[in-house]
């Protein structure tokens, strides 16, 4: 399905449009943003799973898998944009909004921007502060890489680190869906996520008015946003609940889908009310 964002088409998923069948929480959906450089099939476990409870919504960012980009520069802000505009395409007022990684700061800088449109906030395998310099310097070798070999090469050396060695033995298949995933995006839509990623405004000073409730899931082994971040957020956030999951990196949903839907689901639940 397609939505339109600053005239340029945008594809979604949702698991119950409207009219097809009555559900609970239809009015408040479960909107899912997917990190850098994925696609909505990041979430291909949750939706399985959670659609059985919950309105499930998925999209390509702008640029990534079969959404259009815009000329010139990208920024977090327009990925939020687009949350808007997906929201209001849905005619929703509110959402629960699920971030992994630069999905988790769209979802933040959404919810700094217009708190009242969130129902609550899970934050997974993410953080809050702005890049330093050495995160900036590093996104721009990407850049450099990108260029210089392409998207092939990128995609192999990116996904070297982010799954733990656990899983590359438990679920093999996972390493190649991964890279087959980045393979949807073309590396001029890399290129300017990483930008975005380096462009993008710090959160230290919205954690402390976050009056939504707030689930803060980190893989125990994320090398990307370690524990200890996922630590000081749920410090800042006021009431917010922490689940550490065991054995996974960076992709903690993808990883341990079971375990990943389970804590979800146990958040989820008692915030049915809509
Ligand atoms: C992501 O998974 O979205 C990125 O690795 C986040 C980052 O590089 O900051």
């Amino acid at each position: 399905m397609e939505f339109i964002s600053d005239s340029l088409p945008q594809f979604y998923t949702d698991s119950n449009p409207p009219g097809s069948k009555p559900s609970e929480g239809a009015n408040s959906p479960l909107i899912f943003i997917h990190g850098f450089p994925h696609t909505h099939e990041l979430w291909k476990d949750q939706v399985t799973e959670l659609s059985k409870h919950h309105r499930v919504v998925t999209y390509d960012l702008r640029g990534f898998g079969a959404s259009a980009g815009n000329d010139g520069p990208l920024l977090i802000d327009f990925f939020a944009d687009d949350l808007f505009a997906l929201m209001d395409h849905l005619g929703v007022e509110d959402a629960h909004v699920c971030g992994l990684s630069m999905g988790g700061y769209i979802a933040l800088r959404a919810v700094e921007r217009f708190p009242k449109r969130f129902r609550s906030l899970i934050l997974c395998d993410t953080a809050y502060k702005a890049d330093t310099n050495a995160a900036k310097e590093k996104r721009a070798n990407q850049i450099r890489q990108l260029r210089a070999e392409g998207l092939l090469a990128f995609a192999e050396s990116y996904s070297d680190g982010v799954l733990t060695p656990e899983t590359l033995v438990d679920l093999p298949e996972k390493l190649p869906q991964f890279r087959a995933m980045i393979l949807q995006n073309s590396a001029k839509a890399v290129a300017n996520g990483l930008v975005a990623m380096a462009a993008r405004t710090d959160s230290t000073e919205t954690l402390g008015k976050i009056g939504i409730p707030t689930l803060i899931v980190v893989g125990e082994r994320d090398p990307v946003t370690p524990v200890s971040i996922a630590q000081e957020m749920q410090t800042a956030i006021r009431g917010s609940r922490l689940e550490i999951i065991p054995r996974v990196g960076h992709l903690s949903n993808f990883e341990a889908p079971d375990a990943f839907n389970s804590k979800l689901l146990h958040f989820l639940t008692p915030l049915k009310t809509s």
